[in-house]
């Protein structure tokens, strides 16, 4: 009896434990619904972004307006300028949320200070934006372009535009004007025109003379424009005694079919790093390569219409070039005739020089800066000249010469590019020549082969029956 009653409050006992388990169950249950419940039917919180404390207030900016809020207290003091903040019902801030990622894009016209920026997005005026997490000096330079929240006034990041980077070369050349064959007067007049002004600026002001901003080099292909244009600016560094100098170059038609309908607007970024590294000293050469591709004269009707907003930002940047500023723009053409006149007007473009085809003269003093002394001849020829390197050396330039010359078309064809692949044809039929078990070096031969080839080649492609430009 005593027994059975004892299996009964056992069994009771267990009954009552398993009850109360279904029931604190059903209360975590009803807890999390609860939860979910105020979850689902929470009002919304909205975005705005930090901007600064105001004792223990915080000033945010939300939807474009400023505000003064208070802040959940379990947030701290941790929050910075810029930082994006979640904002409850009653405007209190309860979070802190992602960075906005997106943004518009403006470009940097100058680094106020630490936190400061000017910049200008397109289609409005300039404004002065805060970068977020300050230090801006070094993190960005004129003519970059930065991510701006227009309604908050602040700058997030950095954007790495690799498209005008990639066109704007900076490398700095190691082209001088010794590696030049052939265009001496020229290139005295260039140094006359640029270096002088550099050299000697106090004299400059002194006479009252206004040096150029610019010069234009035209004529035909492979003469030596883009050569010059390297070597005016590997010697600026040296002129100036500056640790380096820079060479901002764009192609005409590369800008054109990247950016149609944002060439003006890259036209002045040019201008804007071309300032910016000028600033810290060292001089700058802005290279227009096949410039009559980007300004064209305007009316000309020869392509769309863009010529009638380029060429006038480049007017505009290149009168905003102050003389004696280390930038110089240096333009290249195989069509002067088709550049807007405006652009080679004094006080512009106004140093016209002519790159033309090399004669007789000219080519033998391009043949010397590649067929140099240090060349391997053969034996048999500087056995000739008294095993003289250097007069087998010119011997050699004077067999090609001749070769060269001796063909009535030649002028048509002949410039520094094809003296150089005569050259470099010389060499692989010397190399062939020796590893066919023949004499080591370049021999008379080789060069008269060479330079028949070339012109071959060189009629065809103006023939237009080879591959050709
Ligand atoms: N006067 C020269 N002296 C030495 N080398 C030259 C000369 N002219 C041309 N060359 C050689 O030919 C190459 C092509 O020359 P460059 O690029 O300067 O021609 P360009 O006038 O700019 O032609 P393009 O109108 O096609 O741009 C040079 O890299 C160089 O090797
Ligand atoms: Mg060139």
């Amino acid at each position: 009896m005593v027994a059975e009653g004892q299996d009964q409050a056992a069994a009771l006992e267990r009954q009552n434990r398993e009850l109360q388990r279904l029931l604190t169950v059903a209360r975590d249950q009803l807890g999390e619904m609860k939860v979910k419940l105020a979850e689902a039917s929470a009002p919304p919180q909205s975005f705005a972004t930090f901007v600064k404390w105001a004792g223990e207030f915080a000033d945010i900016v939300s939807s474009g307006r400023r505000m003064r809020v208070t802040v959940l207290p379990s947030l701290g003091r941790e929050l910075e300028p810029g930082d994006e903040v979640l904002l409850n019902a009653m405007m209190v801030v309860v979070g802190t949320a992602e960075p906005e990622r997106a943004g518009q894009a403006a470009l940097v016209r100058e680094v106020i200070d630490a936190d400061r920026v000017l910049v200008v997005s397109r289609g409005e005026d300039e404004r002065v934006v805060i970068m977020i997490g300050g230090d801006a000096h070094s993190r960005v330079s004129e003519g970059d372009t930065v991510i701006i929240d227009p309604r908050t006034g602040f700058a997030s990041e950095k954007v790495d535009r690799s498209g005008v980077e990639a066109l704007m070369l900076e490398e700095v050349p190691d082209v001088d004007y010794r590696a030049i064959g052939g265009l001496a007067p020229q290139i005295e007049r260039i140094r006359d025109a640029i270096e002088l002004p550099i050299r000697h600026p106090e004299l400059y002001i002194e006479h009252d003379l206004r040096p150029p901003r610019g010069l234009l080099l035209y004529g035909p292909p492979g003469c030596g424009k883009t050569l010059i244009a390297k070597a005016v600016a590997h010697s600026l560094g040296e002129a100036v005694g500056a640790d380096r100098s820079y060479f901002l170059s764009v192609k005409g038609p590369e800008l054109l079919n990247k950016y149609v309908g944002e060439t003006e607007r890259y036209i002045r970024t040019i201008f804007e790093r071309a300032r910016s590294k000028a600033s810290t000293g060292a001089p700058v050469v802005v290279f227009f390569d096949e410039m009559d591709a980007l300004f064209r004269s305007r009316g000309s009707g020869v392509s769309s219409d863009m010529e009638t907003t380029i060429v006038p930002q480049l007017l505009t940047e290149l009168d905003g070039v102050e003389g004696l500023s280390n930038v110089i723009v240096i333009g290249a053409s195989n069509r002067e005739d088709m550049i807007d006149p405006a652009i080679l007007r004094p006080g512009r473009l106004d140093v016209k020089i002519e790159v033309s085809r090399p004669g007789p003269a000219s080519a033998s003093d391009i043949f010397s800066k590649y067929l140099t002394a240090s060349v391997p001849m053969a034996p048999s020829e500087l056995a000739q000249h008294g095993d003289d390197a250097v007069g087998t050396a010119r011997a050699l330039t004077a067999v090609a010469v001749d070769t060269l010359f001796g063909y009535p078309d030649t002028p048509e064809y002949v410039s520094g590019a094809l003296i150089r692949n005569i050259v470099d044809r010389a060499k692989t039929g010397a190399i062939k020549s020796l590893i066919s078990g023949g004499e080591r070096g370049i021999t008379a031969t080789h060069l008269r082969d060479a330079c028949e080839q070339e012109l071959l080649e060189a009629r065809a492609v103006a023939a237009g029956t080879l591959g050709g430009e």
